[in-house]
């Protein structure tokens, strides 16, 4: 079985994904800085390493003992990632650039690691949770956006360059799921943002967001939209689910597997919703 690692598990999105692929029999990895939050996964199987996506020295450990326990990561599923909101004149370049450093530069890194042994291997998946906010997006939101609009563009590069080697690579594309995303997110915006020239637009903001926050059940729909991920289309390898998000195309899929041949199939998303219009 293949072995696969799970970055962000410690909540949302990382977590279910996560548990669902223990279920699966893939043999999993899990990573987050809380590992106190993964105990669960490791009750019923994973492997819980801790591990700042940020930190050099951290990635390349936890590389290093895939490696050394079952040859290299067959699957590499990036989802640890957070949202910096707030008035672009309110964030500073300091915390933008770590807003970088978590969602495209720790996540790069890895990749560069997790590679070379699914290009000498002849095969390998690379799936990158993205956000419907990769492709849109809202007032507010400037540098997660930019995080994740250069996500995509990366992802599509990357995706040509491995082609050859039998490497996919898959982008993700949330709307609203229901984690500590928002949490995360909209705490500091109000310390940041609330008492200032943008405050009264971005209180109104928050509160249209929350008065109509009916995200899709939780990170269950993400989870089938990322085992889903293995299913790939010759036309697009984005994948969309959650509150908000585009409609899914429909999209010819194969399995999660390059070893699922019959299971070609089209499919659309039932999470995949009309977006909100940027206000
Ligand atoms: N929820 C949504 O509505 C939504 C929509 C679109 C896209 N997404 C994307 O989905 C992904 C997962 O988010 P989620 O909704 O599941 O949010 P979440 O519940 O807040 O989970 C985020 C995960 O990322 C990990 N993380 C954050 N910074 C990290 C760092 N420096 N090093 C290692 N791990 C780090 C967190 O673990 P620790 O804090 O323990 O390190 C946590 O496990 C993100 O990439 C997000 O952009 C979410």
């Amino acid at each position: 079985m293949e072995t696969v690692l799970v970055t962000g598990a410690s909540s949302g999105i990382g977590k279910a994904t996560a548990r669902k692929l223990v279920e699966d029999g893939y043999t999993v990895y899990v990573a987050a800085r809380r590992a106190e939050k993964m105990h669960d996964l490791a009750e019923i199987g994973a492997v819980a390493v801790q591990m700042d996506v940020t930190g050099e020295e951290d990635v390349r450990t936890v590389v290093k003992q895939i490696e050394a326990e079952h040859g290299g990561i067959d699957v590499l599923v990036n989802n640890a990632g957070f949202a910096l909101w707030g008035a672009v004149e309110d964030i500073s370049l300091e915390d933008a650039r770590y807003q970088f450093d978590v969602n495209l530069f720790g996540l790069a890194r890895l990749t560069q690691l997790a590679l070379p042994y699914m290009r000498e291997k002849g095969k390998g998946t690379v799936v990158n949770i993205s956000s419907m906010g990769g492709r849109i997006w809202f007032p507010f939101g400037a540098w997660y956006h930019a995080t994740k609009h250069a996500l995509e563009g990366w992802s599509d590069c990357l995706r040509h360059e491995v082609a050859p080697f039998g490497v996919d690579v898959i982008v993700i594309e949330p709307g609203g799921v229901r984690t500590e995303f928002g949490d995360v997110a909209f705490g500091p915006l109000k310390e940041r943002s609330a008492g200032g020239v943008y405050g009264e637009r971005i209180l109104g903001m928050m509160k249209r967001i929350e008065g109509s926050s009916r995200p899709c059940g939780g990170p269950g729909c993400a989870v089938t939209c990322s085992r889903a991920a293995g299913r790939r289309s010759r036309s697009t390898s984005a994948l969309r689910c959650g509150r908000g998000s585009r409609p899914s195309r429909a999209i010819p899929c194969s399995r999660w597997r390059s070893d699922g041949r019959s299971r070609s199939r089209r499919s659309t998303h039932p999470c995949s919703r009309r977006p909100a219009a940027p206000t």
